[in-house]
């Protein structure tokens, strides 16, 4: 390629990649397949070399994908929730691993890393490599010090990570303390915290019933989940820890597999599908087996990461700005099927969104029979030029629901008809509203689509929202009678009602009623995520309740109010905004309220004085109690709890090791940095008696 138009297209390429990238570990919505990523970045790989002086340092070939949040949250719909993590230098540089799909270069790398050390050292201390399986989730990196956990942090950029200690702790196989007593004083073991299969098709369904935006893949809903805003929720979401790297100073170990072995003996999760291979026929044995062998597997591999065993070897093979030299990934290509889209079907969801779904052919697809595959929307059909009765190409990247990369145009039959995505509702005729932003179809109808309402009132007794027992057949039944239409019907149901029913006898109506009535202590935060307004799935419901404290607050807030609850971006505050302006929704949420549903934050019943009102704190580092329970106690004693320094802060409470950045701004602004012992003395020391003794009580009453 000449010059002039090789420099165009190397900044092509990595405009491409950093977007990509920033998508991938940021955002955690992948815009291309690995494959095509790795294609690309080989093509920029092949053009820098070709043009050395063309090479930058920020080029992606220079450095490994970064995922830091960015200063301002993403404002993207679907964009799980990231609080401000405080971040942290990495001890030694985190970095990624070169990658192939060809298995010769396998044996590229086993030869040159082999030619790499001189033949005296390889006679007395044979070269061996130890194989393993290539976890697809993200990378975390662990610090013990004298045997307990001491803090975990992402990979970030490679040379900072975000400090994920507290969100680590509730990840149930990774110790906290552990076991034996031949550990170093101090080490770092990484590895990797992914999401098994059936975790993430639990949380999957689950956001789709509650329409929020599903997870693309594994590696993304660990990643997301990773960054949650709630320490605690991390617990739920069924994450995984395996490890597969350990590093300190002078340890005691002569190979990678030995100190593997030894971290099992401690307690930490280490793979045993790993093999030390001393020929490439081995390695190529392995990664043969593992190719079939990983559609087995609970969790997802998406390669076989070969690494040279001797730690001496390791050594003195050292590293590039990316990559060890020592170790190498062969990527297994993503599995695909050629079958026939049979028809195409338009569901109507909850919210009125449109989704065509695609009948095929049934098809086998990494041991499973697929015969219903996503089609997103009426931009992805035209992007395809997808024809009812062509061969499409079906992909299982790890979605629940295989998707279609494309047709096989060659296939196409004469009678192919070409799909015309529905200008009403399949359901109630309404003439459909696109959303350019989200690039979907709606049926606006919301109060009189009948698959909108149903699914509005399932949700609304949903077990995560108001916990009532009835399945999707009683609430068609009472819908189809007439006597439920909308959420505040159901508290305005009387046994005769229920009595009235097919099927329904004294005992079932009274266990629905009793049911209803207990629903009616369903926290504030809970009965919001109920309402089903869009997009305000249970973890902003959370944030958003925390906030405002009670219905009528977020009834009458601003925009600029919206936008300042954390994990709030453009989206969610319109939805909000639209919800509150809808008088039916108002009218609901007066008559819920009647009813006796709690449309506010219990009073905070653990409110301990008033001595930190007006007060907006920072905190940062390690406390003698956990950084939730802190936040906790300052929000119990009146105060404000805040993410980052600013001229409003009052004072910057600073535990052990606090964040550089938080310690400099507070310091160059002239706000105030107390430790927690000056914190509790001077601020919470002379609370009035506020635990009764139960002794003195009665002394002063009898
Ligand atoms: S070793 C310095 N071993 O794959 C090399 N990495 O695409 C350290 N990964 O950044 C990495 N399974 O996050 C290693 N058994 C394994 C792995 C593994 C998954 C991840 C890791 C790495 C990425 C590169």
């Amino acid at each position: 390629m000449e010059k002039a138009q090789a420099n165009i297209r190397i900044k092509e390429l990595r405009d491409i990649l950093n977007d990509a990238s920033r998508r991938y570990y940021v955002e955690n919505m992948p815009t291309m397949s690995d494959y095509e990523f790795d294609m690309l970045l080989k093509e920029l790989e092949a053009l820098e070399a070709e043009y050395p002086e063309m090479v930058t340092p920020d080029s992606p070939t220079q450095k490994v994908g970064s995922d830091l949040a960015e200063a301002k949250p993403s404002k993207r719909k679907g964009i799980e929730p990231r609080k401000e993590f405080e971040q942290y230098p990495h001890r030694y540089p985190m970095l990624s691993l070169g990658n192939t799909y060809d298995i010769s270069e396998v044996q590229a790398f086993a030869d040159r890393a082999a030619k790499g050390i001189p033949a005296e050292e390889t006679e007395k201390v044979p070269f061996s490599f130890s194989c393993e399986l290539k976890f697809d989730g993200t990378a975390i990196c662990l610090t013990y010090q004298k045997g307990k956990l001491t803090r975990a942090l992402t990979r970030g950029d490679g040379t900072i990570g975000d400090d994920v200690t507290e969100n680590v702790k509730h990840i149930s196989n990774i110790p906290q303390t552990l076991q034996g007593t031949d550990w170093p004083e101090e080490f770092e073991i990484r590895g990797e915290i992914y999401m098994p299969w059936a975790a993430f098709d639990r949380l999957n369904l689950e956001r789709e019933k509650d329409e929020e935006q599903p997870f693309a893949n594994p590696r993304n809903a660990a990643s997301g989940s990773l960054k949650l805003v709630d320490s605690s929720m991390v617990a739920n979401r069924g994450l995984e820890c395996t490890l597969y790297h350990m590093l300190g100073e002078d340890l005691p170990y002569s190979t990678h597999d030995e100190a593997l072995s030894k971290a099992a003996e401690w307690g930490l999760p280490i793979s045993d599908l790993r093999k030390v291979c001393k020929s490439i026929e081995e390695i190529e044995e392995f990664i043969n087996l593992w190719d079939t062998e990983r559609k087995t597997l609970p969790f997802a591999t998406d390669g076989i990461v070969i690494k040279v065993n001797q730690m001496q070897y390791q050594e003195e093979l050292g590293y590039t700005a990316k990559f060890p030299r020592w170790a190498v990934a062969y990527k297994f290509k993503a599995e695909q099927a050629l079958t026939r889209l049979n028809s195409i079907d338009y569901q109507v969801g909850r919210t009125g969104a449109v989704t065509p779904v695609a009948n095929l052919e049934p098809v086998l697809l990494s041991g499973t029979i697929v015969k219903r595959a996503s089609l997103h929307n009426a931009d992805q059909m035209e992007i395809l030029d997808i024809h009812v009765g062509d061969y499409v190409y079906v992909e299982k990247g790890g979605e629940i629901i295989p998707k279609i990369t494309g047709v096989e145009l060659s296939q196409r039959p004469a009678d192919a008809e070409l799909p015309h995505f529905p200008t009403t509702c399949p359901d109630c005729g309404a003439t459909l509203v696109r959303d350019e932003q989200e690039a979907k179809a709606f049926c606006p109808n919301q109060s009189g689509c009948p698959t909108q309402i149903k699914g509005k009132l399932v949700h609304f007794l949903s077990r995560k929202a108001m916990n009532v027992i009835a399945g999707d057949a009683t609430i068609d039944q009472l819908y189809n009678k007439g006597l439920v239409w909308n959420p505040a019907d159901f508290y305005e149901l009387e046994k005769e009602h229920l009595l009235g029913l097919e099927g329904w006898k004294d005992r079932s109506a009274e266990r629905f009623l009793n049911s209803l009535e207990e629903s009616k202590k369903t926290p504030f935060e809970k009965v919001l995520f109920a309402l089903g307004i869009r997009h305000v799935g249970e973890t902003t419901a959370k944030s958003m309740a925390r906030h405002f404290k009670n219905i009528d607050a977020m009834a009458t807030a601003t925009r600029e109010d919206l936008l300042a609850v954390d994990d709030i971006g453009e989206v969610i505050a319109d939805s909000v905004l639209a919800y509150f302006a809808d008088g039916v929704n108002t009218d609901t949420i007066d008559r819920l309220k009647a009813a006796g549903l709690r449309f506010e934050v219990e009073k905070e019943a653990e409110a301990l004085s008033e001595a930190l009102k007006g007060k907006t704190i920072v905190i940062s580092g390690n406390f003698s109690i956990s950084r939730d329970e802190m936040k906790a106690l300052i929000a119990a004693h009146g105060g404000k709890n805040s993410g980052s320094v600013s001229g409003k802060t009052a004072f910057l409470l600073a535990g052990e090791k606090a964040g550089p950045e938080k310690l400099k701004k507070a310091e160059s602004l002239g706000i105030r940095i107390i430790d927690e012992k000056t914190f509790m003395e001077e601020f919470l020391g002379e609370i009035p008696d506020q635990v009764v003794n139960d002794d003195n009580f009665k002394e002063t009453l009898f």
